[in-house]
């Protein structure tokens, strides 16, 4: 590497960089994931979730710029491509096509559930090697949960249950909601 932040090694810039560039094409494929939502969601209340989403789709593309810039910052060049993100995704694709509201928000439930807790892993992964790129990732962590809650009070009873609560796929998550 030619240079990196100052006060930080090479060693642990390669490893922060290891780390954020699996976060990137998470966020790449996340704000993908919510516009193909954002165009096959139907049915009652479509006009409310529809338009929900797109605020969260803008605030996650700036996410990945956010990430994408500090690996840059780091001395690392940011793989944006598709390719990167089917490199380097360790999740299936999005699986529900045209579908009702409470299915998409079901599912997407389910993925919010795996990128938060993926993006948390990335905080811990980063507690000893920096801050700052720690204090990013908390900072979108708690956006992006904020959001999470906003998709589960579409589906929560006056009891604070949830129809899909013992689902582990997108689609079982889905079914039980509808
Ligand atoms: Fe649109």
């Amino acid at each position: 590497m030619t240079f990196t932040a100052p006060g930080l090694s090479d060693a642990n810039a390669k490893e922060l960089i290891k780390i954020l560039q699996e976060r990137l094409s998470g966020l790449n494929d996340l704000h993908l994931t919510l516009k193909h939502i954002h165009w096959n969601v139907v049915g009652p209340n479509f006009i409310g979730v529809h338009e929900m989403i797109d605020p969260q789709v803008t605030l996650v593309r700036g996410y990945a710029d956010v990430l994408a810039e500090r690996i840059a910052t780091l001395g690392g060049s940011p793989r944006g491509t598709a390719r990167a993100i089917e490199d380097e995704r360790t999740w299936d694709d999005y699986s529900i096509g045209r579908d009702n509201v409470q299915s998409h928000l079901a599912a997407l439930d389910l993925v919010y559930d795996g990128f938060v807790a993926s993006h948390r892993s990335a905080i811990e992964s980063t507690e000893a090697l920096d801050p700052v790129t720690q204090d990013i990732l908390i900072g979108q962590t708690a956006e992006l949960e904020k959001f999470q809650w906003f998709v589960r009070a579409h589906l929560e009873s006056a009891s604070g249950g949830l129809p899909h609560a013992d689902s582990h796929t997108e689609r079982q998550a889905a079914a039980a909601a509808s």
